[in-house]
């Protein structure tokens, strides 16, 4: 059994870890500062420290306030200009993995060219060699989700191609992560669900992963008991602090185990949903497709005792049989109150999935390779048929 553990991301972990930023190296003199076109970390105050905490440096700011969720190759590529032309030389992200990720993805771009889509090394990509390092990235989370706080991978959307991708570099790795879970205080309780499946998807894609490890199972268990136990108790009661550091943790481990391991064909299948649909959360897709998924591995047998284990690790101690698996997923979706989401109120039919397998089975190709049992085109089709409502 080999693995490779490669995380080289100075991670800042805790309640109030923020107030830590204005004391810590920081690895330029001029930040682009990249935030939502949402007003959530003004609101917070997060956005008020963070310019703070670069003042107190001595360091110029450059605010590009302009992603949205899903985010998009246009606005990465806007962002990379006026990275450019600033002379930013480095970037701060301030916000959930949408920002994360178009941070990482300006990063890249700024200093190599103008179009990111031309380093993205699948589907319509360019698959160029990233010749100079990317802009260091410093990461301020303010969701429990996408781990892409403890990532190298960025998930841009092309609008013009419908291609949502992830694409994995070395140096867009955050130099420097917070995760502080006081700002995730603030995120309403279905989005809270929505990000908290995304982070327990990881980590159970990462579990039956061909890719699987010894070290990247410690860290997918670890996580999976820690959704398990908190994710519920953070939709119910945003402000329940215990909970919101729990799903903090989990989520970092979760970022974590993708780099070690590598998320299954679930994601590629959801990238095509929210490709089609950018208003579709990735984490809301995930749960539309979960119970089709997991059946279907569990169907053909692709690792009946991992089922057990993760079922073990979600507090079914009893757990027998991989069914019992979908047992905990599905009594967790109804807790979280996220059990009945509907394709359809996404403007997504039927008439969709033969194009949407098609797409995710492309432009997503890496993960469908990380499956012990390989997909086929019918496969998936079948599975956005049994999660369509
Ligand atoms: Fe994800």
């Amino acid at each position: 059994m080999q693995f490779e553990f490669y995380v080289p991301t100075r991670i800042i972990f805790g309640e109030g870890a923020l107030e830590e930023l204005k004391s810590r190296a920081l690895p330029g003199k001029k930040a682009l500062l990249v935030t939502s076109s949402g007003s959530s970390a003004k609101r917070s105050g997060a956005l008020d420290k963070v310019l703070a905490a670069l003042a107190a440096q001595g360091a110029e700011c450059v605010p590009f306030g302009r992603i949205g969720a899903n985010p998009d190759l246009p606005t990465v590529n806007e962002g990379a200009r006026v990275a450019r032309e600033e002379g930013c030389d480095f970037i701060v992200a301030l916000g959930g993995g949408s920002v994360m990720d178009a941070a990482k993805a300006i990063s890249v771009t700024a200093p190599n060219g103008k179009n990111y889509w031309d380093f993205v090394a699948a589907g319509t990509g360019g698959g160029m060699p990233v010749k100079n390092s990317p802009l260091p990235v410093v990461a301020i989370t303010t969701t429990a989700g996408t781990g892409s706080e403890a990532d190298a991978t960025a998930v841009v959307t092309n609008p013009a191609t419908n291609e949502k991708i992830g694409f994995v570099h070395p140096g867009m790795f955050p130099v420097l992560s917070v995760v502080d879970s006081t700002l995730t205080y603030g995120v309403p309780p279905q989005l809270t669900a929505f990000q908290g499946f995304d982070a327990l998807f990881h980590a159970t894609e990462c579990y039956v992963s061909n890719k699987a490890n010894k070290m990247s199972e410690m860290l997918s268990l670890t996580s999976m008991g820690y959704c398990a136990k908190y994710l519920a108790r953070a939709v119910k009661d945003g402000r329940d602090e215990e909970a919101r550091d729990g799903m903090s943790f989990a989520n970092m481990l979760s970022g974590m185990v993708m780099t070690l391991s590598g998320c299954t064909s679930k994601h590629g299948m959801e990238h095509a949903l929210s490709a089609l649909s950018p208003s579709l959360a990735h984490g809301a897709g995930l749960i539309m497709l979960a119970h089709a998924y997991y059946a279907h591995m569990i169907s053909v047998h692709a690792c009946d005792d991992r089922f057990v284990a993760m079922a073990h690790a979600m507090g079914a101690f009893d757990a027998s049989s991989p069914q019992d698996f979908l047992k905990v997923l599905d009594a967790l979706m109804r807790e979280c109150g996220v059990a009945n989401l509907r394709m359809s109120d996404y403007g997504i039919t039927p008439q969709h999935f033969p194009a949407l397998a098609k797409n995710a089975m492309s432009s997503m190709k890496r993960v469908f390779l990380n499956d012990r049992v390989p997909m086929t085109e019918g496969d998936v089709i079948a599975i956005y048929q049994k999660s369509y409502r």
